[in-house]
């Protein structure tokens, strides 16, 4: 009999054809999260999983999951994954890195400028016609060129990010949680390796790449803001839970940093309350990796992953290779 492979969202076809060579393949037909008891019954029949970054893949699950040979998250987070679990039952997990870097800094990109020149702000005021006509006065934004940009978390997606400012000359500074320097990001830039503590006080924007983790939790805070500069700026494409988001609406409210960018939500899809009644901010529903070519990548990677667990070998982009060893 064939493998049986389910899929708990639907994702773009070229990952579903490739899986098709290998599996008999069935996808969640609605178009939202599955429900808890359903994604524990399809764990206990399938013999591998693509499941996404709502889907929580704990010891629960893996209990559930008698037959499961592997599980190819569709993200590059993996916060959603007791891996230590997985390890512990032999049952091998993947991400997609990589694939996804250029989208998510664009997306930074795109919250970094439209944040500070008051994009979507201006906008609405054009569409609800309450523009009087040019004025010396209006709708004065940040400047960008030249400007300090800071980068919490310099991996793929903060080093990507921080190369893209290459036409602004921006002074770089970055964090590193392990403590070693970033090659590209210095030889490229001149970038600076700081403390957490002088990022913030010298930062007129600072981009958070670093993953979700009980360190990085919350690492925005109250007391954090009020390092920052009173005209700086702060973009979250990474994952929600690293900012306070209640601290953060008080900051923004009282003028402790000048506005925020923002992908991602400590209670997706749920905001803090205040946030989205503040004009200095750029709220996007979670679209970091949303391009054609990266959420296609990221199809084809996950399921060439599958295929791999499926037959036994160590996936590509492994989170815990140690099992094969
Ligand atoms: C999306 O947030 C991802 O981690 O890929
Ligand atoms: C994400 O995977 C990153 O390395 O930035």
């Amino acid at each position: 009999a064939k493998f049986k492979v389910f899929i708990t969202r639907r994702i773009p076809q070229e990952g579903i054809d490739l899986l098709e060579t290998v599996a008999d393949v069935e996808i969640n037909p609605e178009d939202a999260p599955l429900p808890r008891p359903l994604l524990l019954e399809k764990a206990a029949e399938c013999d591998a999983m693509i499941g996404v970054l709502t889907d929580r893949i704990n010891g629960e699950f893996f209990d559930a999951a008698k037959n499961l040979k592997g599980y190819a998250n569709y993200a590059v987070g993996y916060d959603n994954i007791d891996v230590n679990e997985a390890t512990r039952r032999q049952i091998p997990v993947s991400n997609t890195p990589g694939v996804l870097t250029t989208a998510t800094a664009e997306c930074a990109w795109a919250l970094l400028f439209s944040v500070a020149r008051r994009v979507v702000e201006t906008d609405h005021i054009m569409r609800s016609d309450k523009w009087t006509g040019w004025g010396p006065l209006q709708f004065i934004g940040g400047d960008i060129k030249g400007k300090t940009l800071g980068i919490v978390g310099a991996g793929r997606i903060g080093t990507e990010m921080a190369l893209m400012s290459r036409g602004f000359d921006m002074p770089v500074l970055y964090t590193s949680s392990s403590g070693r320097t970033n090659g590209a990001l210095e030889a490229e830039l001149n970038a600076e390796l700081v403390s957490f503590e002088e990022l913030l006080k010298r930062s007129d924007f600072i981009s958070l790449h670093a993953p979700l983790t009980p360190t990085t939790k919350h690492m925005f805070d109250e007391s954090a803001f009020s390092l920052m500069k009173k005209t700086a700026y702060l973009i979250n494409t990474a994952r929600g839970p690293v900012i306070n988001e209640a601290d953060l609406v008080q900051a923004l409210q009282s003028g402790e940093i000048a506005g925020a960018g923002l992908d991602v939500y400590e209670n997706e899809p749920a905001m803090a309350p205040g946030l989205a009644e503040l004009d200095n901010v750029v709220i996007l529903p979670h679209i970091g990796s949303a391009t054609k070519s990266s959420r296609t990548n990221m199809a084809t990677m996950a399921a060439r992953n599958i295929i791999a667990m499926l037959k036994g070998e160590t996936p590509e982009t492994c989170l815990n290779p140690e099992i094969f060893t």
